[in-house]
């Protein structure tokens, strides 16, 4: 592996991504009759996030902690790069693999943003560059700066969690364990988070263990989900949408849940569908030209934008009298990000009055209009699909 930076320079690590291979792993813990995982085999791509769901006491974070060798399995091995991770010793193990704890495991007396700089410590990372890291992740995090000299203790517990998030990116580890790292915090910072973290991930592209005891997390945030069954038994390892339209059996059916359908939405962006155009105008423009151009329109209420593009209200019927329009006027508008999930980008559009939202890039410029109408048409029954020719004489029963 090419580290291509002395250990105290600002410059970029390279360490690639690492591929993880648990290969008929059991782990049986002393004093118990049946192993809580009896034979577990699971690839994971370099670069992909494999996320675990099941329900409690499965084995989710026996098999996590036995990737970083927390836990030693009975029988079987796991493989990082195709290397068994037993020929490592443990302690360089965990300074190279990023490790979110369930209940975060922050050391109390130590500040966040000593806690977030363990690893690049222990690696003798220069002053300078700890703290402008430091700085960088506090803030992917969602977490005030000032945040940095306070203590775990005076932090709340979807704080800490952000926290051990950030300590856990800290050097940009070629492999992330990451156990409901999400798990405290509420669903509108989560929903963020999650955003944030697809946004970053996109752009590291790191080999990502992610569990989680919710299906939606996991449609959202995995390229493929490990479901697992009590005794650490795999019921069923694909990409999420191969879950959630061809579910193995009736214990994935079920743990998927019945509103599969609804589910899908998750699987798509905004930016996937056809946005429409709307009309764009500014406060002070002529009403009679407004009205004009809502005759052609696909939306039909104008949109009020700033200088910059940026959304800032709907108006309808009532608001277009007068000469020019007023200041200030119109309604609340549902803004959603063109990389949003479709999901989420529903829920914010049926929370408003007017069921369409400004689709916004990155810097919050609108670039088009997403209407409730559109993700209902993507929710409508996919029509039969194209038979590949080859498969046209095995028929599938269906
Ligand atoms: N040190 C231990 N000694 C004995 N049994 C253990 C030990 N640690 C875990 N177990 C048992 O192994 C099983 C799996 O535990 P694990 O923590 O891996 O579950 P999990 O899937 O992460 O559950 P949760 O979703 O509640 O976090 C549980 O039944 C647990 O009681
Ligand atoms: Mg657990």
């Amino acid at each position: 592996m090419t580290r291509t930076t002395k250990p105290d320079d600002g410059g970029p690590t390279a360490t690639p991504a690492a591929s993880l291979r648990f290969d008929a792993v059991q782990k049986r813990y002393p004093g118990n009759a049946r192993p809580t995982i009896e034979s577990l085999s699971i690839e994971v791509p370099a670069g992909e996030i494999c996320v675990l769901v099941g329900p409690s006491g499965c084995g989710k974070t026996t098999a996590m902690r036995m990737v970083n060798r927390l836990i030693e399995p009975t029988a079987g091995q796991i493989l990082i790069d195709g290397r068994p991770n037993t020929e490592r010793a443990p302690a360089d193990l965990r300074r190279e693999i990023g490790y979110v704890i369930q209940q975060t495991g922050l050391f109390p007396h130590r500040t966040i943003a000593q806690n977030v700089a363990t690893v690049p410590k222990l690696l003798g990372w220069s002053t300078d560059r700890i703290a402008a890291r430091t700085t960088e992740l506090l803030e992917l995090v969602g977490l005030d700066p000032e945040f940095a000299d306070r203590y775990p203790a005076q932090l709340s517990g979807g704080q800490r969690q952000r926290v051990g998030v950030a300590r856990a990116l800290a050097v940009d580890p070629p492999l992330m364990l990451m156990d409901e790292p999400f798990g405290a915090i509420d669903p509108i910072t989560r929903e963020r988070l999650q955003n944030e973290f697809l946004r970053l991930q996109a752009q590291v592209r790191r080999t990502i263990v992610f569990v989680t005891h919710d299906i939606d997390e996991a449609i959202k945030m995995g390229d493929r989900i490990a479901v697992m069954r009590p005794g650490g038994r795999l019921a069923q390892y694909a990409t999420p949408a191969e879950l959630l339209l061809s579910p193995a059996d009736e214990f994935v059916e079920q743990f998927v849940g019945a509103d599969r359908a609804l589910k899908r939405l998750a699987l798509g962006r905004v930016r996937d569908l056809e946005l429409e155009e709307p009309t764009r105008v500014r406060y002070g423009d002529p009403v009679a030209g407004v009205r004009e151009a809502l005759r052609r329109a696909e939306v039909p209420y104008p949109l009020v934008i700033d200088a910059d593009g940026r959304p800032l209200a709907w108006l309808d019927d009532d608001d277009l009298h007068g000469e020019r329009i007023a200041d200030g006027i119109g309604s609340e508008v549902a803004v959603v990000d063109r990389d949003d999930i479709l999901r989420d980008a529903f829920s914010d559009v049926l929370q408003h009055r007017v069921q369409y939202a400004a689709v916004t890039d990155h810097r919050g410029v609108v670039i088009g209009i997403l209407s409730a109408d559109a993700v209902a048409r993507e929710l409508a029954p996919p029509g039969p699909a194209p038979v590949q020719p080859a498969e046209a004489h095995h028929g599938t029963g269906a």
